[in-house]
């Protein structure tokens, strides 16, 4: 199935209903997308390819349009293989096409698939003529990886952005901002950023900044994922832009493990008094709570508790995976609250404590560790603690 973008240019992608988590990780409730296009000039080109187990499905497609033994070139804005896999198949019927990508890419293709296509490396700003449209190559060094760039189509005013404004959920044949509900994509392409680009934000910052200064019009945002912006193209850039900024929220969110309830007890004991502060808070059981919610909701937070029972004298294992996570998403410095719960010599908030002031977070006091449920003296460690979150958010 293909879609007219606009006279010469086509949507060629592909739908996911079957991967369950994208990278293994991210749950996929509404699937996702594998952008593709194609442009038909005096030169026929292809922007992004699609995973490998989607390749013939999407070499129909382009059959729809041209034979593609007859594509000049293959371009490729980022090596992830989520829009390289297919590159060994078109490779082995395009034999005549070059691949156009960064100077990085080209080390990452001959790694990844060593496909001895014709390569062309184009430096920052290029351009590529087709005939009567122009391609212009602009790279954005790591949104989200380090070979990444975006293509954009000047005459008719596309910006193929790769990753960057992309989102998770499939697209069911409404290929178009117009065509669908937002709602569900608002909240898909948060956690989509969220998941996939969180370490990167400043790229995001910069990405932006960039286009803007390039002084170019743009009338659609064709990204990767997800649906592309023709109706309001800013629609996605705004969201991007907030979503990114360094900026945190004034609230705090509540993240903890539990087993049996006790831990449980307390992280509501400690919502219910920063509410009595007027605090906003958000609250999420980390087992119960897809990992890429739980980011959506702290990567931004003014201040993260976190709450863990003490599992083999360590944190509740899924705590130390958020932890993970938020190291390696290199989130913000802030204050943050611990608190745990134990069952004789503990061990949790003696382990997670040292790790967050090593990564550079303020661990504010007191630090509140249970045995089971609390007593009158821990629970007015809870409301101490509110205090200072309140205090922290002012
Ligand atoms: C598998 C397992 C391992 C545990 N390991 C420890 C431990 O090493 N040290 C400790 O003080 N308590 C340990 N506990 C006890 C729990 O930390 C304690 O019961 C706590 O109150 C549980 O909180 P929860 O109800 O929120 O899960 C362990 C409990 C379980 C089930
Ligand atoms: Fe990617
Ligand atoms: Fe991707």
């Amino acid at each position: 199935m293909h879609r007219e973008l606009t006279k010469g240019v086509y949507y060629i992608g592909v739908d996911d209903h079957h991967t369950e988590y994208f990278e293994n990780l991210w749950k996929l409730p509404f699937g996702v997308s594998y952008n593709s296009f194609l442009i038909v000039d005096e030169k026929i080109a292809i922007i992004e390819l699609v995973k490998g187990p989607w390749a013939q499905e999407w070499i129909e497609n382009i059959k729809e349009i041209v034979d593609p033994k007859d594509i000049d070139y293959i371009i490729m804005n980022h090596m992830e293989p989520d829009h390289t896999g297919a590159l060994p198949e078109i490779a082995k019927i395009a034999t005549n096409a070059t691949m156009v990508y960064t100077r990085m890419a080209s080390g990452m293709q001959e790694s990844f698939y060593d496909v001895s296509l014709e390569q062309k490396i184009v430096d920052d700003l290029e351009e590529i003529s087709l005939g009567e449209k122009t391609l212009k190559f602009v790279h954005a060094k790591f949104l989200h990886w380090p070979e990444t760039m975006m293509t954009y189509l000047m005459e008719d005013r596309i910006l193929f952005s790769c990753d960057a404004f992309g989102s998770y959920g499939a697209l069911n044949g409404k290929h178009f901002d117009d065509e669908i509900d937002l709602r569900m994509i608002e909240h898909e392409s948060r956690r989509y950023l969220s998941s996939i680009i969180t370490s990167y934000l400043k790229f995001i910052q910069r990405g932006i900044q960039k286009v803007k200064n390039l002084g170019i019009d743009i009338e659609m945002i064709a990204p990767s994922h997800g649906p592309i912006y023709r109706d309001n193209p800013m629609w996605i850039v705004e969201r991007y832009d907030r979503w990114s900024s360094p900026e945190l929220e004034n609230n705090c969110t509540i993240v903890y493990g539990t087993m049996y309830g006790f831990t449980h007890r307390v992280a509501y004991k400690l919502k219910e008094a920063l509410e009595n502060l007027d605090v906003d808070v958000k609250v999420h059981n980390i087992v119960y709570s897809d990992m890429s919610d739980i980011i959506v909701d702290t990567m931004r937070a003014g201040v993260i508790v976190i709450g863990s029972p003490t599992y083999d004298a360590y944190p509740f294992p899924p705590i130390g995976t958020f932890v993970d996570e938020l190291e390696g998403k290199r989130f913000a410095q802030r204050p943050m609250g611990l608190f745990g719960n134990y069952g004789w010599g503990g061990g949790a908030i003696r382990k997670l404590k040292p790790r967050l002031q090593e990564d550079g977070f303020e661990v504010l006091e007191p630090t509140i560790r249970v045995r089971g449920k609390p007593n009158d003296e821990e629970e007015e460690q809870i409301r101490h603690l509110a205090k200072e979150i309140a205090s922290k958010l002012g």
